[in-house]
């Protein structure tokens, strides 16, 4: 069978980033310009700077993955480029240079959810991989459970009711000074910590998350008492999160019935996060979660999601618009 290529461009938030996969699991190149340093100054992204960095970097971004894939603009298949959700500003940047290079090449342009893309950073990670799988999903915009269906069929469970679980991370994070992007931080501090603050329980019935609650509390005792024990603080952050995390998806399992368990998005790299989850392996449960540089956001992600789509047929025309709050199901 002939081989598929798919380009695949990504600018949700503060990447700007372009892949080059084959047949949906194997990455060609997989280039990311972080505008992290840029941001970083300003304790989180600004939307309109976002946008003006992707316009600077998009093209040099494209031409060096075409490069280090080693092939030519005729050889793929068609374009790949996320739609939403994200900031309208830099969707937009990525989007519409994704329909201008397939109008110019005469390729096919696939529209990816952005969400989608996250789930299918675990089909490279894993070749053998397949749907039906329930995909906990969390990001610095989103948190999802997920009942995959199908490659291109998905059913969401349940999603926050206020902050998404990396915006929790980093709010806290900014607010106790560890500054931005404040995941990979605590993630960090939490490893020389113990979780031994009492923190109160902030669950809530169903499916549905709320991380709202969790994050005042870590703040309000920071700001009760400026010497608490960072680390301690982050490990107690940590664990507390991710039991909610484990219940949510045992509640899952048993509505669905489902054992295998998919982890997405830029918090599933999280160091006690993903140790936890491992351990639901010993309790007969399939646990998969994506390779450290697969996490967060990146277009080899997007190009795999955007095979998926191209194989059933999904492609979009070039009136495709950005959609912010683009939903999954
Ligand atoms: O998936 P992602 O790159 O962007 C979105 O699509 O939103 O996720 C970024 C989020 C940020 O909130 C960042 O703080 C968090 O992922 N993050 C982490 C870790 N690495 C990144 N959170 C906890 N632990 C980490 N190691």
């Amino acid at each position: 069978m002939k081989d598929t290529y798919i380009l695949g461009i990504e600018s949700s938030c503060d990447e700007t980033a372009v892949a080059v996969v084959k047949n949906g699991r194997e990455i060609l190149s997989n280039v990311i310009n972080t505008q992290i340093p840029i941001h970083t100054v300003y304790g989180g992204v600004v939307p309109e700077i976002a946008s003006r960095n992707h316009i600077d970097n998009i093209s040099k971004v494209t031409k060096e993955a075409i490069n280090k894939a080693n092939i030519e603009f005729s050889d793929i298949d068609a374009i790949a480029c996320t739609y939403g959700p994200g900031l309208v500003g830099a969707l937009l940047v990525g989007l519409s240079y994704g329909k201008a290079l397939s109008y110019a090449i005469n390729k096919p342009l696939v529209g990816v959810n952005h969400i989608e893309g996250h789930i299918a950073a675990n089909y490279i990670t894993y070749s053998k991989l397949e749907p039906q799988f329930l995909c906990i999903m969390m990001s610095g915009g989103n948190t999802q459970i997920v009942n995959v269906k199908d490659y291109t069929n998905f059913k969401v469970l349940g999603r926050t009711r206020d902050d998404a679980i990396g915006e929790a991370f980093d709010k806290v994070a900014r607010v106790i000074g560890l500054g931005y992007p404040g995941g990979p931080k605590i993630d960090q501090m939490a490893q020389s910590g113990i979780s031994n603050i009492e923190l109160p329980k902030t669950h809530i019935d169903g499916l549905d998350f709320s991380f709202s609650g969790i994050k005042t509390a870590i703040i309000n005792i920071h700001h009760r008492n400026p010497d608490v024990n960072k680390n301690n603080l982050c490990a107690s952050f940590e664990k507390e999160i991710t039991e909610m995390l484990l219940d949510k998806v045992e509640k899952a399992i048993e509505e669905t019935n489902s054992k295998k368990i998919v982890l997405a998005g830029g918090v599933s790299a999280n160091t006690y996060i993903r140790k936890e989850f491992e351990k639901l392996k010993e309790k007969g449960i399939e646990v998969y979660m994506p390779d450290l540089s697969l996490c967060t956001d990146n277009a080899a992600m997007i190009a795999s999601a955007g095979y998926y789509n191209y194989i059933s047929g999904k492609i979009s025309n070039l009136s495709l618009n950005a959609i912010p709050n683009l939903k999954l199901d």
